[in-house]
């Protein structure tokens, strides 16, 4: 099961999953309630003093993983200018000066979000691993700059794609989205270059917290969080980790 699983997930990396929904059955209740995990003995005794340092590695280690899927796929949660959570994920482009990167829709549902309200989270879902990774912290637009050198890294028709989209804003049809698709590959045909839409952009999260969980046996799990210490007047970012109860 375990090596099927595993071959299951090394095709992943060259096709797409195709999803037989005609199998599909009902679960029990009891089944649901049921469903869990015996985790291992792999502990968490120290980590090293800089959370991006620690970072790095679990990110490599998810990368170099099988059975990760998407390795730098986060789930963002945002909160509206009325106290409304919204959850989604995004993809982790980029970790530099001191905070972690992505790429949307800056008039977006969640876009709009973070123009109202800038504190975020980002959760790394690494199951596989048996870990879990949450920041929290503050979202900034990055530089122009940066996100049109990000832009023309892009496939032709992601570049055509983000200029198609408006994002988070109900659609008609699906032949609406088609048709602004086409509309905007005849402007822009595949190898001329494409302009960075101006609602286009990253945002980058410069984080407050960053806990790292990993999973332990009979649900005694290790949690450690590093916690910016706030410094005045001094550029150096200091952090104090500390454990806490599962
Ligand atoms: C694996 C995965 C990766 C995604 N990456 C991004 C991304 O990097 N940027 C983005 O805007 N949306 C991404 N999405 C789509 C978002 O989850 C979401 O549907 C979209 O951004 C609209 O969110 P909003 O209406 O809350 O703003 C991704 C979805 C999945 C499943």
């Amino acid at each position: 099961m375990r090596l099927l699983a595993l071959i299951y997930a090394e095709d992943a990396f060259y096709e797409k999953v195709t999803l037989d929904t005609g199998m599909a059955r009902e679960l029990t209740r009891e089944e649901i309630a049921a469903m869990r995990r015996s985790y291992g003995q792999a502990g968490l005794e120290a980590l090293p003093d800089d959370p991006f340092v620690a970072f790095a590695q679990w990110l490599a280690q998810a990368h170099d993983n099988p059975m990760i899927v998407e390795p730098n796929a986060m789930v963002l949660s945002t909160v509206n200018h009325d106290g409304a959570m919204s959850a989604r994920t995004v993809l982790l482009k980029d970790i530099s000066r001191n905070g972690f990167t992505f790429f949307t829709n800056y008039q977006s549902r969640k876009g709009l979000a973070i123009h109202s309200q800038p504190k975020v989270s980002l959760l790394f879902p690494w199951y596989a691993m048996e870990r879990q990774l949450i920041i929290v912290g503050e979202a900034e637009q990055i530089s122009r700059e940066e996100t049109e050198e990000y832009f023309a890294t892009r496939p032709w028709g992601s570049k055509i794609g983000a200029w198609a989209s408006r994002q988070s804003a109900p659609l008609a049809s699906r032949e609406e989205l088609q048709e602004r698709w086409d509309g905007a590959a005849a402007k822009w045909p595949e190898g001329c270059e494409v302009p960075t839409p101006p609602h286009w952009g990253g945002y980058r999260v410069f984080p407050h917290e960053i806990e790292f969980w990993q999973g332990r046996h009979s649900r005694l799990h290790d949690r450690l969080r590093y916690e910016r210490i706030i410094t005045d007047g001094s550029a150096e970012i200091k952090w104090q980790i500390g454990r806490f109860y599962p």
